[in-house]
């Protein structure tokens, strides 16, 4: 239960909340989804930073369960940018050794892009350099709603005592069951607000909120960031030895 009340290594599993897209593209007089593309193209320098700098698992919010109230022109076109994402770096990926995952609900998603995500996560499943995983259609509390939905079937089934239910039996059932927690989650775009990410999961996470437009959030950008979390000092609630 007792946690080093120090930390100075760099962080294990970064999150990100690629923010900004819109307004990259609005400053350059083009439509949002040209910053979406622009953004999309930023995550690759991001995944091939991660080695060197000892991040084992990074986390990226691609598109949240609120992010549906655009318009249907947008929603479409991020639709049609993350599979034609997926079918074009498969193959790279899995050959940079990344093992992509995707948390979210995938119910509300088209089949054709639950189908591609599947598949992903198939085929870069043998690797272990370095886990990426994807939100889409993710949302924190959503999340939480839906592990505690399959929990409470497994109680009303007789396969798990109520009596015994605590935080980590809940965090079986999130999503993220096979990830550890973020210890470093960045926002880019200014905005100081976490929108509904890793709620339960950043409980501890050390947080940076960059100024950086995501499209031009680069793997210089990113390393400043993962090097001033090592200068952090991480208590845990404990006090300081
Ligand atoms: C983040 O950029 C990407 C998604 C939410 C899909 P935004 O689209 O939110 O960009 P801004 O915040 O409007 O600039
Ligand atoms: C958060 O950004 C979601 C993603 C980056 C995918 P938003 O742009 O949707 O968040 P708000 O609306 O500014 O809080
Ligand atoms: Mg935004």
């Amino acid at each position: 239960m007792t946690a080093p009340a120090k930390i100075t290594s760099g962080p294990r599993h970064v999150a990100c909340i690629m923010d900004g897209n819109g307004r990259w593209a609005q400053a350059r007089g083009k439509p949002r989804l040209f910053g979406h593309h622009a953004g999309a193209q930023r995550v690759k320098e991001v995944v091939r930073a991660c080695p060197s700098l000892g991040v084992k698992y990074l986390t990226i919010f691609a598109f949240s369960t609120e992010n549906w109230k655009r318009t249907q022109a947008e929603v479409a076109g991020l639709m049609k940018l993350f599979r034609r994402y997926i079918q074009a770096e498969a193959r790279e990926l899995l050959a940079e050794g990344v093992r992509v995952r995707f948390i979210g609900d995938r119910v509300q998603l088209d089949p054709k892009l639950v189908k591609l995500m599947d598949e992903l996560e198939l085929l870069t499943s043998v690797n272990d350099r370095i886990h990426v995983t994807v939100a889409l259609n993710y949302g924190g509390r959503d999340e939480i709603g839906r592990a505690t939905k399959r929990l409470a079937l497994e109680v009303s089934a007789g396969r798990l005592d109520a009596a015994d239910v605590d935080e980590t039996t809940l965090a079986r059932f999130l999503d993220t069951h096979v990830l550890p927690d973020p210890d470093l989650v960045i926002r880019t775009s200014g905005e100081a607000r976490i929108s509904n990410f890793l709620l339960w999961q950043s409980a501890y996470a050390e947080y940076e909120f960059i100024d950086t437009l995501w499209p031009d959030f680069n793997a210089a950008c990113f390393a400043d960031a993962v090097r001033r979390f090592a200068a952090r000092e991480r208590r845990f609630g404990a006090v300081p030895a």
